[in-house]
């Protein structure tokens, strides 16, 4: 591994790096009240330096009401007692450096908590100080909501504050006031707010909801594409109107313009949360003087069938330029276990399709616990947490994605020596925790890190190598690049790649054996493989 002096200087270290989400009140509990913390993941660093991945993001840990999980900050440039403190903060950047791992951070630039001082301020009167901090318009004429956007979380994205008369703007919760990208004032916060953290040593941002910062200027309806009936969750609310004109706005750029200016000195990278399914779309955020590097969320969108994923990564990965971000999970989606199968074969689909991701150009990133096949049941409603949940039919949500870590089969899964703020995994899942999986050979763990070591000294993949698509159709997806083929079977019985070579060596298999007779790459069910061929 590259000592901290020499990676922190290499340009662009981000090309080709490969993530890894800390969702952190689920990662390490330190301190005992059952809530992951940042003293805990500076015990863990080393686990993440051994399992091969190049950064870690960490899910917000600033103070907040936690009304969603901290993605409703109210105070950007603290940490909250719950995760800690700054200076605990400042050991867990100094020690992934130590260890050549790389720290970014997620930046929450779309709205604030209601109670962030800017917004308790905003709403003292229409002539408060930091009242244009935030998005407020006139009732329409019958006193509703000024037009007909919807929340992401349910009902309109409006709210009347009835003291001054106007309603402010809310992507998300009510408790989400969005921040108003055309003030002057709030571009300055933020530039002090990314100054404050790199300063602090972070090597980067994750940006949430990057698509979202800025709206049409004339506050028009979006068309609407269906009527869904009353009863529709808010997912389907929200997908029934085709979202013209509060995201993906020509002007958001200009924020990250500006954003880029700043971090360039620091050698640092911003890595947006693009949530658009166009890869065209994306794209235009990932320029060099924009974002660096932006998520492609269509990869946990695809169902295990080759033309499924197909769809959702040949188009991208021709055009992506190293600047996609392949995630295998998130925290807001389901994991790659559960929407692959479930159980154990759900755990060997993933690590097959991470195989897969693995070699494209960019960056894959994995969602803790991935390297564990990791895979919750259903969480009873009463541990339900996640608002979406919560806030509406009580079924649904995410929680079942952000599920503690399973470290030991310790009380408490060496995850907390006190009650866990959710669940664990299913039992299945959290019986093979860590500690056990790291005596086990065979272990998901294990195949993780192979593949990680593997795809580190492979230049093909990590580097800017062209890729070739080898077959179109059927149930094995392959691609060359260079002189590495990696391949995926998705069916269910032994299927037969021709690479095309003649002296062909198998440097990884997902899963079980691959073998190769004739330059015939041999791959058993559900099971993906890395191979090189002599030149
Ligand atoms: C992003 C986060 C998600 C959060 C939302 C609102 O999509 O990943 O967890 O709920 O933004 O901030």
């Amino acid at each position: 591994m590259a000592s901290p002096g020499e990676t922190r200087q290499r340009p662009r270290w981000w090309a080709g790096a490969v993530g890894y989400e800390i969702y952190i009140r689920s990662f390490n509990d330190a301190s005992g009240d059952g809530i992951g913390d940042l003293e805990g993941l500076r015990r863990r660093l080393a686990y993440l330096a051994d399992l091969g991945v190049d950064y870690l993001w960490i899910t917000p840990f600033y103070p907040s009401p936690q009304a969603d999980h901290g993605y409703d900050v109210a105070d950007y440039t603290d940490v909250d007692p719950v995760y800690g403190t700054l200076a605990d903060f400042d050991g867990v950047v100094r020690d992934a450096h130590a260890l050549g791992l790389r720290v970014i951070i997620d930046i929450v630039p779309n709205h604030t908590s209601n109670q962030h001082p800017w917004f308790r301020d905003a709403v003292t009167s229409r002539h408060a100080d930091k009242r244009g901090y935030y998005v407020w318009r006139a009732p329409a004429p019958d006193g509703g909501p000024p037009n007909n956007w919807v929340s992401k979380f349910g009902g309109p994205a409006w709210t009347l504050h009835e003291a001054t008369g106007q309603y402010y703007m809310h992507t998300f919760l009510p408790e989400q006031p969005d921040l108003n990208w055309s003030s002057v004032q709030v571009l300055d916060e933020f530039d002090a707010i990314l100054r404050f953290w790199l300063d602090r040593g972070v090597d980067g941002f994750r940006v949430d909801t990057a698509h979202l910062l800025t709206e049409d200027p004339h506050y028009r309806d979006n068309p609407q594409r269906t009527r869904p009936p009353e009863s529709a969750d808010p997912e389907t609310v929200y997908h029934s109107f085709e979202h013209r004109f509060d995201l993906d706005q020509p002007d958001v750029l200009d924020v990250y313009r500006r954003w880029h200016r700043i971090l360039q000195p620091y050698n640092a990278m911003l890595l947006g949360e693009v949530y658009l399914l166009q890869p065209t779309r994306v794209l235009r955020y990932v320029v060099d003087d924009a974002l660096d590097l932006a998520f492609y969320f269509p990869t946990l969108k695809a169902t295990w069938n080759a033309a499924s994923i197909r769809d959702a990564l040949v188009p991208a990965a021709s055009i992506s330029q190293q600047r996609f971000a392949w995630p295998l999970s998130s925290h807001d989606d389901p994991r790659a276990t559960q929407r692959f199968g479930g159980g154990p074969v759900g755990a060997r689909r993933a690590l097959a399709y991470l195989t897969l991701l693995s070699g494209l150009p960019g960056s894959p990133c994995l969602l803790q616990g991935d390297e564990l096949g990791l895979h919750a049941d259903d969480l009873p409603s009463e541990h339900l947490q996640d608002p979406i949940a919560t806030r509406n039919s009580g079924t649904g949500g995410r929680d079942r994605s952000r599920t503690p870590m399973p470290w030991s089969a310790r009380h408490g899964y060496g995850f907390t020596t006190g009650t866990p703020w959710m669940p664990f995994p299913s039992d299945a899942s959290a019986a093979d925790p860590v500690a056990t999986q790291r005596r086990d050979h065979g272990s998901p763990l294990h195949r993780t890190r192979r593949l990680l070591t593997l795809r580190r000294q492979l230049r093909d993949l990590h580097g800017d190598t062209p890729l070739h698509w080898l077959n179109r159709r059927g149930p094995v997806i392959a691609y060359q690049r260079g002189t590495t083929v990696v391949a995926l079977n998705t069916a269910d019985r032994s299927q037969v790649l021709d690479t095309g070579g003649t002296d062909v060596d198998v440097r990884y298999a997902s899963e079980g054996t691959v073998t190769v007779v004739g330059g015939r790459l041999h791959l058993p069910p559900d099971t993906a493989a890395i191979a090189t061929r002599c030149p």
